[in-house]
């Protein structure tokens, strides 16, 4: 018996000696150490036999099995440190070498900006209104209160767009401001209750175009973002109170604000609002050219035929509204000074935010 177990062990070690695949090394555990495999078998007999040999052939049976169970893991592991060693040689692949970051993309500083107005502004309860970007003249003008050739059309030189027929006074053209959206948010509230139509508190973000002389100043595309409150009782006072909080709640608490005289069709009164200049908080720097004062947007009450056109019967209703533009407030805010790396798509500015 214990010559068999020899035998077994000094076999089973040749054969292991020869294997090279991973499929051929299972093949070898079963036949070596499987349950029907001699050894085993001798392990199964242990029973039947003399008294006296059993211990001997018990010991030396294990020490078989221990010594080639040994073996295939020795041979396992050379087995696989011979494949990483060829795969590391054909493959040339240095698994030490630290990893590339993967070039992780960000939010265009324009979006940045508009998420920051977005927060401030719902805050104060305003929603978010989508308006489109190709309207008609009657919805970007006329609507506002600018009749064909109104001379305050020519501070909004517009891209019209061939749309095959003669629409008269009524062209298809890219909207050159926001304020449209006024006109349609008004009338898709009042349609639901025309006699009593609800309050208005929203923004209405989004690109504008306009046939400008493209400079460090002008861009033909850009960024807007424009606010209506319409409702009872609403007074210049709520304007002012909201631009000097929004001014506040971007700026810094200690920000003022001040209002000076001036026309959109579309409003009246009308009014620009500065914010004090947050670099030099006053005293005068390149940012704001040594004014200390930063023109941050156009706002005003909104005309009594605006509100009719709209659905609300200005005899009942007031409301302010507002416009800002997101790159100027963009460029103030990281010092930008030039309004054609917006939409430039040039990497090297993007990535700088
Ligand atoms: N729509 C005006 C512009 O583009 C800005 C504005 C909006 C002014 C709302 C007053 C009220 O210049």
């Amino acid at each position: 018996m214990l010559e068999q177990l020899n035998q077994i062990e000094g076999e089973a070690l040749a054969a292991l000696e020869g294997i090279a695949g991973d499929e051929r090394l299972e093949g070898w555990r079963v036949a070596t150490l499987g349950r029907s495999s001699p050894l085993m078998q001798v392990f199964d007999q242990l029973g039947q036999m003399p008294k006296e040999e059993r211990p001997a052939v018990g010991r030396r049976a294990n020490e078989v099995k221990r010594a080639l169970e040994a073996a295939l893991a020795e041979r396992a592991d050379a087995l696989r440190q011979a494949t990483l060693l060829r795969a590391l040689q054909a493959e040339q692949l240095d698994v030490t070498l630290p990893g590339r970051p993967g070039a992780r993309g960000r939010l265009h500083p324009a979006t940045q900006t508009l998420r920051q107005i977005y927060r401030i502004f719902g805050e104060m309860g305003f929603q978010i209104y989508r308006s489109r970007e190709v309207e008609t003249d009657e919805y970007n003008f006329q609507l506002l209160n600018f009749p064909p050739n109104h001379p305050a059309r020519e501070m909004q030189d517009s891209y019209y767009i061939d749309t095959g027929t003669d629409r008269g006074e009524n062209p298809v053209l890219l909207r050159t401001h926001t304020s449209p959206g006024q006109i349609r948010a008004m009338r898709e509230y009042s349609a639901a209750n025309p006699d009593n139509p609800p309050p208005v508190r929203i923004i209405l973000p989004g690109m504008c175009y306009r046939y400008e002389q493209i400079s460090a100043r002008y861009e033909i595309q850009f960024t807007q973002v424009e606010g209506l409150a319409v409702g009872e009782h609403i007074t210049f006072g709520d304007l002012k109170g909201t631009m000097s909080d929004f001014a506040r709640r971007l700026f810094g608490q200690q920000v003022r604000t001040r209002f000076r005289a001036s026309h959109f069709p579309f409003t009246e009164p009308s009014a620009e609002a500065d914010f004090e200049c947050f670099l030099c908080g006053g005293e005068g720097c390149p940012v704001c050219k040594y004014t200390g004062w930063l023109e941050i947007l156009g706002c005003g009450m909104v005309h009594p035929v605006v509100l009719s056109n709209g659905g609300y019967d200005p005899r009942r209703y007031t409301g302010y509204a507002f416009g800002i533009g997101a790159e100027r407030l963009t460029m103030l805010r990281h010092r930008i000074e030039d309004i054609r790396y917006f939409w430039g798509n040039d990497l090297r500015f993007l990535e700088q935010f």
